[in-house]
């Protein structure tokens, strides 16, 4: 997957997505994310990107040329291979469509994505209208700029791509991956401070261990995020758990 994101401070990038998971992701191949500073598309002087508001008011507003003409420019650069059709163009802000785990599946559907970052008080409404294709909030709250949006979404992203965790298990069980959260996770020591693990954990029956996991995400999604059940995709023996838990105030 290529991934272009355009942004006024490309300084920032570079500590998350060179580590970890991520950088291994980039070593071996399987992404590759190139950062493009907004600044170096404008043709003025002093390099400026933003201009006060038509009708006034306070703060400034990003101006549409340097960001189409970086839009341009990417979409110049595509080699035959790097996609099947326009790779979509994200904007990001507050007013977007909600992410969440199954956007990131979709947009990791895609082998090329252009993220556009905002500061200030926005963007020109013609980059809204006339250049992004998508626009994304990472939640009902105000950053001073999208970069760390940014980050959130590639990160989510790349770890679903073929091939980037150690075994396809470890994403497929991820909370929200099958619209509950994960079970409960233990390693050794078998027994800490005298807390010990679930002894069915330590039962080597794989059945069983299983189904005591399904169980505990069931119980833990209706813990802490009860909507979540709504979508969920139960058995109806699990919805007869659900309400039993229910009944019985287990929850
Ligand atoms: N830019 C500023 N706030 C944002 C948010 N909540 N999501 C995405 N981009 C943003």
């Amino acid at each position: 997957m290529r991934i272009d994101i355009l942004t006024l401070f490309p300084q920032i990038f570079p500590g998350p997505f060179s580590s970890g998971i991520f950088q291994r992701a980039v070593n071996s191949g399987l992404v590759k994310v190139n950062i493009h500073n907004i600044r170096d598309y404008t043709h003025n002087k002093h390099h400026i990107v933003d201009d006060s508001p038509y009708g006034g008011g306070a703060g400034m507003v990003l101006k549409p040329e340097p960001i189409f003409e970086a839009v341009a420019q990417i979409k110049e650069t595509l080699k035959p291979e790097e996609g099947a059709g326009p790779p979509p163009v994200i904007l990001l802000t507050p007013q977007g469509r909600p992410f969440c785990q199954q956007v990131a599946q979709e947009l990791s559907g895609h082998s090329h994505l252009i993220i556009i970052c905002g500061h200030y008080e926005g963007f020109d409404e013609r980059v809204r209208q006339y250049l992004a294709t998508d626009e994304i909030s990472i939640g009902d709250y105000v950053l001073s700029g999208g970069e760390l949006a940014a980050m959130v979404i590639v990160d989510t992203v790349v770890r679903l791509l073929p091939g980037v965790l150690g075994s396809e298990a470890s994403s497929r069980d991820d909370s929200h991956a099958a619209g509950l959260l994960e079970y409960p996770q233990y390693t050794r020591p078998a027994v800490y401070r005298g807390w010990p693990v679930p002894e069915v954990l330590l039962s080597g029956n794989h059945a069983q261990i299983a189904r005591w996991r399904r169980q505990q995400a069931i119980r833990r999604t209706l813990e802490r995020r009860p909507e979540l059940l709504d979508k969920a995709q139960l058995s109806p023996e699990e919805r007869q758990l659900v309400s039993r838990l229910k009944k019985d105030g287990t929850c």
